[in-house]
């Protein structure tokens, strides 16, 4: 994991790394881009021919490992990596950033521990991505990619070892600005990287206040406000919700409740919030899941955990807005003191839902932080969630699905996605469709009919959003997890949501 990031106007001639990654256009022979081509006499043309010879043809993605010694250059760094980027003019952040995550993963197994790039300069002069872009984008790949999970493994020593480089140097870098942008990708990799750790962590090792504790202990430690109310607080706010989900479990539910305040906030300074599901094991409570369902549901606190490390990284981006956070943190279990099917609980807002299934926890614990959070009439609200495994079948595992009151919003939400290398959808949430959360005895129940169920379990969160206020869902059941290591994400938790949220906050802020 890179746990040192520096920017230095050193160029790969003088600075001491193990192992140097530089990018190559596609070309016939790869045509080797602006911070590579300086390294070598006559524009590294004896390279690229030798990378032709190998069959290297500079596609997008496609990495070579030599020794820098066989490239024929005197450098300090031993390994050369050579990165493919595609047509030298469709080179974007996008291109860059997964340049950067294969290379390193290339390099990991390596023994490396210092890796310096060019990459950053790839998009060249006047170039397809400004630089400053291009050094976050290739700061973030790096970081992320190099992301690993080792807490519970033995031999810890051997599999460090093959984690890879623990220092990153962007080379010769000499742009005015170069060392803020380092920083901004620096905050956003850890904060990603710390939900990420929450994420994995399972689900006996992170109770609700275990988890709150540990979190409050490192927002306060950045300066941002962390509040945690324990069950006796969520029944004296009217949180049946929360309550009502966390009752089966003998670990209590809980809420966090965050706040950031900027440091030079003007008395107008817009307020916005976020809220996070944070169920620490979804169960399915006495609807009980079969056992393959349950196997992967320590994530399905991802939401939480990503509100959590994005409110972490506020101070360090100097965000010009006050946001404030809730987490509700609870386990659904089944029990003989569980919430049972036909129960009703009521929310914050004084609204009633007959609990039909008690695998459709997420709404209920939603409801009373997005009433909460309606409360504080803020500019925006944004909830995150793995909500529905019906917006997985719909979206698959890469694409978080986006429902919302305001078409600003939700596209403000998915530039942001973009910009920063998530991807959401915008799904709509049909008036019609409320019909099918009618109960006969309360004033809706938590589910809806068969299909849909991404649409239906918007439209329950709807319920808790006082009207006026521009509210995103993001349901992101999907992304959450991955099954396989690919570019920046890795297998586990992949910290999703972060940094949509930390560029929207950013984008949002700027905005007036
Ligand atoms: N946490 C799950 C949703 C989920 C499923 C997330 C798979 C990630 C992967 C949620 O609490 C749930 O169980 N939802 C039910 C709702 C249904 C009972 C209406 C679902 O999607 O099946
Ligand atoms: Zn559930
Ligand atoms: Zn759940």
């Amino acid at each position: 994991m890179i746990r040192r990031f520096a920017v230095s106007e050193a160029g790969p001639k003088q600075a001491s790394v193990d192992a140097l990654v530089v990018g190559a256009f596609r070309a016939d022979p790869p045509e080797l881009a602006p911070g590579a081509i300086e390294l070598f006499s006559e524009g590294g043309g004896a390279l690229s021919k030798y990378l032709a010879e190998v069959g290297f043809k500079g596609e997008k993605g496609e990495t070579f490992l030599l020794p820098t010694a066989a490239a024929g250059v005197d450098l300090p760094a031993r390994q050369l990596v050579v990165v493919g980027l595609g047509n030298k003019d469709k080179v974007d952040s996008c291109v860059l950033r997964q340049a950067a995550a294969v290379a390193i993963r290339t390099i990991k197994a390596k023994g490396a521990r210092s890796v310096g790039t060019t990459l950053w300069a790839a998009a060249g002069e006047p170039g397809t991505v400004d630089a400053l872009s291009s050094i976050r984008s290739v700061t973030e790949g790096i970081g992320l990619a190099s992301y690993e999970f080792t807490k519970y493994k033995s031999n810890k020593d051997a599999d460090s070892k093959k984690g890879g480089p623990e220092e990153l140097v962007l080379l010769g870098c000499v742009v005015e600005g170069a060392d803020a942008a380092l920083q901004r990708a620096r905050a956003t990799v850890e904060a990603v990287c710390w939900a990420r750790d929450m994420v994995n962590e399972p689900a006996s090792a992170k109770a609700p206040m275990d988890l709150a504790r540990e979190i409050q202990a490192k927002l306060t430690e950045a300066g941002v406000e962390c509040e945690v109310w324990e069950l006796d607080r969520l029944q004296k706010e009217r949180l049946g919700g929360i309550v009502g989900v966390g009752k089966g479990s003998v670990n209590p539910p809980c809420l966090l409740r965050m706040r950031y305040v900027p440091r030079s906030s003007g008395s107008r300074v817009r307020t916005v919030c976020l809220v996070g599901k944070g169920v620490v094991f979804d169960s399915g409570g006495l609807s009980l899941k079969p056992a393959e369902g349950m196997e992967t549901m320590k994530t399905d606190m991802s939401g939480g955990a990503a509100v959590a490390a994005s409110m972490w990284a506020l101070p360090r981006l100097g965000i010009d807005l006050e946001v404030v956070g809730y987490v509700p943190l609870v386990e659904n279990l089944p029990s003989g003191s569980a919430t049972k099917p036909g129960d009703v609980l009521r929310f914050r807002n004084g609204k009633s839902a007959e609990v039909l299934n008690t695998d459709a926890e997420g709404r209920l614990i939603m409801a009373d932080a997005l009433a909460l959070s309606s409360e504080l009439k803020p500019a925006a609200i944004l909830d995150l969630a793995t909500l529905t495994g019906a917006c997985m079948v719909a979206l698959g595992t890469k694409i978080f699905g986006v429902m919302g009151n305001d078409d600003g919003l939700v596209e403000a939400v998915l530039s942001a996605a973009e910009e920063c290398g998530e991807r959401g959808w915008h799904l709509p949430l049909p008036e019609d469709y409320k019909k099918q959360l009618e109960s006969e005895v309360a004033d809706m129940k938590n589910i809806g009919s068969r299909y849909g169920g991404a649409l239906t379990a918007g439209l329950f969160l709807s319920e808790f959003v006082d009207e006026g206020i521009p509210w995103a869902h993001l349901d992101i059941a999907g992304p959450a997890r991955s099954d396989s290591d690919e570019y920046e994400i890795p297998k586990g938790g992949t910290g999703v949501g972060v940094r949509t949220l930390l560029r929207f906050l950013e984008r949002f802020g700027q905005s007036s």
